[in-house]
């Protein structure tokens, strides 16, 4: 390797995620394995919640979009989906007051209409509250399924069409994104999920179609900061290619150094 693609290499390597996506997978079998209810499971996530929100407001990451509660999971005992809908109550009155201190924006997508008065309250409060922030943007995801993302996307374009605003012509990818949650942020750089699982189970199907997959056996409760670092090293040894080759990349940023050393001589 010559000494310019060296160089390259090693800028690949120093990259961070702007944007991570988490589906935080595991509570229910960390709760089994100790003879506990599934709801101490997520109480125990709760944890680990916090603990990599704080590690991305101390590394500075723009975005995190964390998985709480997706359009299936209704489909589960009746119990504990009360039991998660209390849990979300409660801790959202008691994390926003810390998250807005630490200049943390928190945004809910997903389509909230479904939830009681009281939890939509909390989400619209919290939302409020936070919306002026400049730090890390904190996106929850609460009864959402990017399917209904998708569909609830093209009804918005459709009665742009009906009223006129724009016309069929002009629905392009950036157009559409515009109607997609997330859509003021850029697109997810990592997926992380834990539990042992390799799917998506109807998260972000849109926003993640460039996004790296990292997957871990760990349980969520389990879930630690040095292992969210593992995640992050493993993010930063990759190629992000895009549909190109690796050594146009390779070339592209040997060309950035050339320029930047071209620049910094006419200084
Ligand atoms: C993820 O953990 C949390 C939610 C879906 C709310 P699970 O509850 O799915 O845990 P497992 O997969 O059953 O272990
Ligand atoms: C995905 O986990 C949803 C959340 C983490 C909130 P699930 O545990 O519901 O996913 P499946 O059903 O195993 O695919
Ligand atoms: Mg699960």
């Amino acid at each position: 390797m010559n000494e310019i693609n060296e160089s390259a290499a090693t800028d690949l390597q120093q990259h961070m995620p702007r944007h991570i996506a988490v589906v935080m997978d595991g509570n229910g079998r960390w709760a089994n394995k100790r003879h506990l209810p599934r709801a101490a499971g997520h109480k125990a996530g709760v944890g680990s919640t916090r603990k990599i929100v704080e590690s991305c407001v101390k590394k500075n990451i723009e975005a995190l979009t964390i998985f709480a509660f997706s359009s299936e999971n209704w489909n589960r005992p009746e119990a504990e989906v009360k039991a998660l809908m209390s849990l979300f109550i409660s801790t959202i009155m008691a994390e926003v007051r810390k998250l807005n201190k630490k200049n943390v924006c928190v945004s809910f997508i997903g389509d909230r209409t479904r939830f009681s008065e009281k939890l939509q309250n909390s989400i619209n409060e919290s939302e409020q509250l936070t919306k002026d922030n400049t730090g890390l943007h904190l996106n929850i995801a609460a009864n959402y399924g990017g399917r209904w993302d998708v569909v609830n996307a093209c009804k918005m374009i459709a009665e742009e069409v009906r009223d006129n605003k724009t016309t069929i012509k002009d629905i392009d990818e950036d157009r559409f994104n515009s109607f997609m949650s997330l859509s003021g942020l850029p697109a997810p750089d990592l997926f992380i999920r834990t539990g042992g699982e390799q799917r998506i189970s109807n998260f972000l199907i849109w926003q993640l179609a460039y996004s790296e997959l990292y997957f871990v056996d760990t349980l969520w409760p389990d879930f630690s900061e040095k292992e969210f670092d593992e995640a992050l090293d493993w993010y930063a040894g990759r190629q992000r290619r895009f549909g190109k080759t690796g050594q146009q990349l390779l070339d592209d940023t040997a060309d950035d150094t050339a320029d930047g050393a071209a620049a910094e001589a006419s200084h």
